[in-house]
């Protein structure tokens, strides 16, 4: 019998050396490396086309970079199977909203996701993942809208019932792509503190959001990536990288930085 591999205490979820991907000629990511260990929290800021959504897409295998080499979860891409790794990674994205089917219930949209589905499948659905698939729902504050078409939502309530949907498998790594934008101010600040529930405890599976904003940082991520043209510009603990000289410089203009407890603001200094 062989021995299993002792798996270091905190090894790394996401593993990034030198990564480059060119589409249309354009270097969207430009050697990038970065690392993201087991139980870290890290959010993405950066300008628009910066290359936020495309280091989502290379972490949740949908593009293969044009050279550089990524580990997901250990597997490192063109030596393991995609398709082993990609039901332990959920993901949401304006991409895949869009694919979601609006004549469907939101209970099915969500449910699906344990079969790595989109769209109803079955006639009836195991009773554990139908009671999984509720709670979810409970814990993304949306449970009353179950039976529900997922196209007669409001934009907020959408992207409740995608991040319950990314929840559903139980992702190891989830990638949260914007997921308060188009939110009203009082749903912003629910949902900020329900994301930052959902990744902290010891079950929580680590996490990659990206965001616009510092006021939507939740309580209980850690990291910070600072995406400048395609480059890592600082990376690191918020307390670390969250400067306003760091700030100022991702984003091109003078900005000052506040911290209210655990949560960050920034505004133009003039
Ligand atoms: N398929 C593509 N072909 C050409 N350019 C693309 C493609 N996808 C994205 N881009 C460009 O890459 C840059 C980065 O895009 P993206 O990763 O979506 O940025 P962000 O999410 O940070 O706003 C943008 O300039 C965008 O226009
Ligand atoms: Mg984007």
């Amino acid at each position: 019998m062989t021995q299993q591999a002792v798996t270091p205490e905190r090894h790394a979820v996401v593993r990034l050396d030198g990564v480059s991907v060119l589409r249309g000629g354009l270097r969207i990511l430009d050697g990038l490396s970065w690392q993201v260990r087991e139980g870290e929290q890290w959010i993405i800021l950066g300008q628009n086309g910066a290359g936020k959504t495309t280091l989502l897409e290379v972490l949740s295998t949908g593009i293969y970079p044009t050279t550089g080499t990524v580990e997901i979860l250990g597997a490192r891409r063109g030596h393991s199977d995609v398709f082993d790794i990609r039901p332990r990674i959920g993901l949401t994205s304006a991409a895949l909203a869009d694919r979601l089917p609006h004549p469907e219930r939101v209970i099915d949209v969500v449910v699906t996701a344990a079969y790595g589905i989109v769209g109803r499948w079955r006639e009836t659905y195991d009773p554990d993942d139908l009671a999984r698939a509720h709670a979810l729902l409970a814990q993304l504050g949306v449970a009353h809208l179950a039976a529900r078409l997922f196209g007669t939502l409001s934009e907020g309530e959408r992207k409740r019932v995608q991040i319950a949907r990314a929840l559903m498998p139980d992702p190891e790594l989830l990638l949260l792509d914007e997921p308060a934008a188009g939110v009203d101010l009082g749903g912003r600040e629910d949902l900020v503190g329900r994301l930052g529930r959902m990744v902290t405890g010891d079950w929580a599976p680590t996490s990659v959001m990206v965001t616009h904003h510092l006021e939507e940082i939740p309580a209980g991520y850690t990291h910070v990536l600072l995406l400048r043209a395609g480059r890592a510009f600082a990376a690191g603990p918020l307390a670390d990288v969250l400067t306003p000289a760091n700030l100022s410089q991702t984003f091109g203009v003078p900005l000052g930085v506040y911290r209210y407890g655990d949560r960050w603001g920034a505004r133009l200094l003039s």
